[in-house]
């Protein structure tokens, strides 16, 4: 990635939180921590696929629950996938869990489920 896509992707976050730009063989991504260390999330996707996104490892500190943070991340997902002009969003979930209600409220749906882990989904929302 350039300087200039970190940067604008850096711009979309904010200043309340630090991107970690990572560049493996199979493709790239982004660690995001909030600067406080209260919560994390990771976005990524594969150099052989030029319109899917994924967003993972969402994670916010007990302390700081339910005022907003899940649903800033989540929605940072989404800007950086259009800043990216990713039109496949992927993300997955407990299957019957509140989050899997939350993420539907937010435009996602069912589209599989997760093969690695028992009762989990794969959801997914078209840009
Ligand atoms: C899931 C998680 C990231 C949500 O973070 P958060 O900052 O508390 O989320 P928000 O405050 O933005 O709330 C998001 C939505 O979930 C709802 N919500 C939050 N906690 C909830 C709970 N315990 N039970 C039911 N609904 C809940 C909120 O009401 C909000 O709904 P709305 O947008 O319709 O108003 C957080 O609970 C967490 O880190 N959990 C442990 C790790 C985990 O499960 N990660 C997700 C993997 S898919």
């Amino acid at each position: 990635m350039g300087d200039i896509e970190k940067l604008a992707i850096q711009n979309i976050l904010g200043n309340d939180y630090i991107c970690h730009f990572v560049e493996n063989d199979w493709g790239k991504e982004i660690r995001i921590m909030k600067t406080d260390g209260l919560a994390f999330a990771r976005i990524y996707w594969e150099n052989d696929d030029n319109d899917t996104i994924y967003f993972n490892m969402l994670n916010v500190d007990e302390s700081i629950r339910k005022q907003g943070v899940g649903t800033y991340l989540l929605s940072a997902f989404k800007n950086i996938a259009k800043y990216l002009l990713r039109q496949i969003l992927f993300l997955w979930c407990k299957k019957d869990s509140w989050m899997n209600d939350w993420y539907c409220r937010c435009g996602f749906t069912y589209y599989s489920d997760y093969f690695q882990e028992d009762n989990h989904v794969w959801l997914k929302m078209i840009r």
